[in-house]
């Protein structure tokens, strides 16, 4: 979504924030733009629809250079008002304030109502524009830009990280933020905002990471910080540990390349010291955890997109291995719910970023709630919003995922999930040790499955090439195998932009049947499992119906094979922990090939956004 970074330092800052915002691309945008502040005191703004190369290129084509040793930038995803240069931001009222703005500010036309009858001319359609205003106003009866930004942002409904200059506080920048992450990069070149770590990473690698309802008055020497009540406050400087090889593409043509080829080490790096040679430590999860499982009673899972795929796979596990009643709900919907709460229940959410503006609100609505519950976040960033929200929590220790499509930090996900459904089915006196020890056995075996699985490159990019000419996809699977066939789904449409469609292949005569035909290929997923039988069943349906079939089977399942099936023997012997990660694997490789023959933009395919911070 939105990306923000800003700053005052010492030289000119325009290289700084426009390195910025490249290293804020891959959370999707559409639009650009950068104002600083001039060496005669003057708001200098440049704006470009479409990637910061057209922000540069205008850049480098002004007459006057864009010099100044304060600014803000942005990278927009357009919400309110399409993607143009005069809804891009930064937006200025009256040469005085300037703004950039994440979030969505949900009362903007009843204020926009009020300020068009203050007489303020609106240049853009977009909900950003009330702020500028409603900092200027304010500006009339105070002679700080931080009151002025204080007094502006109570009279906000909604969501926001804001990053406010003007030219009647040159050298200073306030930063707020209520529900849209914003981080304070600490440096002796200066002192800088971004709405993430990866757009300071080559100034600093010392954050302050702003609290809900924090608002900061930022200067080259100073970092002033004011709680949600008014009171100053001290937020403690953290240093991140990424180091740059994370988040730099090497020998990978895209990101999405790398991070699927980095799931060996990211599982490695999941499990190190969460588990021992035979059993999962509970106390991974926080030294509640124990007696949180042992008095549980149900758990509900909400999440997003891959993260709600994961849910539904950990479903299987936790009601299997845990024998605890699971429901698992897209976050979008369960937020605006009126659920049934159980007491005793344990509300675990998933999430890559841990800023999904969906999650998020469910776990904050859920907070509310009077009956005895626990929270769990299982998520890729340490200091995210749910993590800050939630009781228990669970690292999946992924390294940073760059590129839209989720990969590493799902099967990182599974292997959490899978963790956690040992700790819960031990804590409840439902696992045996034996059993414990074959799971973990098997977790500790995945790096090296997985590598092995990866070197089916070769065929899979043989495979990719017969879906050049096709618009639909069918994919199937039985038992957690549906999960694993929505995600491939979902990789395959968001990145090849193809339709596809996931069905528990059971379903088939109820309807999706009817879609098959010779240019539907169909992709199933054959794990050795009790369900075997029925699904080599369905394959015959498939059969009669003339339709490509792409089979990526357990060795052992001994799928028979037919006219028009490639069969894939993906690997051998799975467990049913096992299993569901290491299907994963081609079906993420062929989404790539497949988006690679295409010609899309693999790592921010169109209308995408990394991170969905709004609704
Ligand atoms: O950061 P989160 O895991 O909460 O994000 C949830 C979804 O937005 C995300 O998984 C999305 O579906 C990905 N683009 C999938 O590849």
């Amino acid at each position: 979504m939105c990306g923000i970074v800003g700053g005052v330092c010492k030289n000119n800052i325009t290289p700084i924030l426009i390195d910025g915002l490249e290293h804020l691309e891959y959370r999707g945008y559409d639009s650009a733009g950068v104002v600083v502040l001039d060496k005669n005191n003057i708001l200098s703004r440049a704006r470009s629809v479409g990637k910061v190369a057209n922000l540069k290129k205008n850049i480098s084509h002004r007459k006057i250079p864009l010099l100044g040793s304060s600014g803000i930038a942005h990278t927009r995803w357009a919400t309110h008002g399409e993607p143009s240069n005069r809804n891009a931001h930064p937006h200025i009222c009256n040469h005085s304030v300037s703004i950039v703005h994440n979030g969505i500010i949900e009362n903007f036309l009843q204020l926009k109502t009020q300020q068009q009858a203050q007489g303020y001319n609106f240049t853009s359609d977009t909900d950003t524009e009330v702020i500028v205003h409603a900092i200027h106003q304010a500006l009339k009866n105070t002679n700080s830009l931080l009151t002025a930004t204080q007094k502006a942002i109570k009279t906000f409904i909604g969501a926001y990280g804001i990053g406010v200059i003007s030219p009647q506080y040159p050298g200073h920048i306030i930063a707020t933020r209520s529900g849209s992450p914003l981080i304070i990069g600490v440096s002796k070149k200066g002192n800088f905002i971004a709405s993430d770590q990866m757009a300071l990473l080559n100034i600093t690698r010392d954050f302050i990471f702003l609290e809900e309802g924090d608002i900061a008055d930022i200067t080259l020497n100073s970092v002033i910080i004011y709680a949600k009540n008014g009171k100053q406050v001290r937020r403690q400087i953290k240093t991140s540990t990424l180091k740059n090889q994370q988040i730099s593409l090497g020998k990978y043509k895209h990101y999405m390349q790398k991070e699927i080829f980095e799931q060996p080490q990211a599982i490695r790096d999941t499990l190190e010291s969460r588990i021992t040679k035979k059993t999962v430590l509970v106390s991974a999860f926080g030294h509640r955890a124990k007696e949180i499982f042992k008095t549980i009673k149900h758990i509900q899972i909400v999440a997003c997109g891959t993260s709600y795929h994961a849910g539904l796979v950990a479903k299987y596990w936790l009601e299997d291995i845990a024998k605890i009643a699971t429901s698992v709900e897209v976050a979008s919907e369960y937020r605006y719910r009126k659920p049934v709460i159980l007491p005793h229940t344990l509300f675990v959410t998933i999430s890559q970023s841990g800023e999904t503006a969906d999650t998020l609100e469910a776990l904050k609505a859920i907070k509310k709630h009077r009956s005895k519950i626990y929270t769990l976040t299982i998520c890729n960033c340490v200091e995210s919003s749910l993590i800050r929200e939630s009781e228990l929590i669970f690292l999946t220790r992924s390294g940073p995922e760059i590129s839209v499509a989720s990969t590493k930090a799902f099967t990182t996900q599974l292997v959490s999930l899978a963790l956690l459904s040992v700790a819960i089915g031990r804590c409840r006196g439902q696992i045996s040790r034996l059993e414990e020890t074959k799971i973990v056995s098997g977790l500790n075996r995945l790096p090296g499955l997985i590598a092995k699985t990866l070197k089916q490159e070769g065929q899979i990019i043989k495979l990719a090439k017969t879906f050049k000419d096709k618009f639909n996809a069918l994919f199937l699977g039985r038992g957690s195998m549906h999960a694993i066939a929505m995600e491939g789904a979902l990789k395959l449409k968001e990145i090849s932009y193809i339709h596809a469609e996931a069905y528990p292949a059971g379903e088939l005569k109820h309807g999706p049947i009817a879609l098959i035909d010779k240019d539907t290929p169909v992709i199933a997923i054959a794990p050795n499992d009790e369900l075997l039988d029925k699904l080599k069943s369905n394959l015959q349906e498939i059969k009669s119906r003339g339709s490509q079939m792409i089979v990526f089977e357990d060795e052992s399942a001994q799928v028979t094979p037919m006219k028009s099936m490639t069969i894939v023997p993906t690997t051998t012997d799975l467990g049913r922990i096992t299993a569901p990660i290491i299907f994963t694997i081609p079906l993420q490789l062929l989404s790539y090939h497949v988006a690679l023959i295409k010609g899309t933009n693999v790592d921010r395919p169109r209308n995408l956004a990394k991170s969905v911070t709004v609704e």
